[in-house]
């Protein structure tokens, strides 16, 4: 939460593939981890909870 903003996290979550096709910083860690984060199928509520936990880390 500190290195992105909440819509670059939801976009990560919700629409994985998209991010990895297009967005810069998600690149760069693609290059870093060699592994393509398998996109989890949460639904928008579900990335928003998950995005709520990541507030209280
Ligand atoms: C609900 C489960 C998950 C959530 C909420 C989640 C969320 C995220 C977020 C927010 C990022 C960006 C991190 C950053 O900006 O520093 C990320 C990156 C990444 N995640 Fe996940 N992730 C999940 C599950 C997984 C799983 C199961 C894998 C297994 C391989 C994975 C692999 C990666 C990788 C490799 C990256 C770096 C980008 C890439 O190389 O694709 N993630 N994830």
């Amino acid at each position: 939460m500190t290195k992105r903003k909440p819509e670059w996290i939801m976009n990560m979550i919700v629409h994985t593939d998209a991010m990895l096709e297009t967005d810069a910083e998600a690149q760069k860690m693609l290059e870093e981890c060699l592994v393509r984060m398998p996109n989890q199928n949460l639904s928008q509520d579900e990335a928003r909870q998950v995005l709520e936990f990541m507030r209280t880390l």
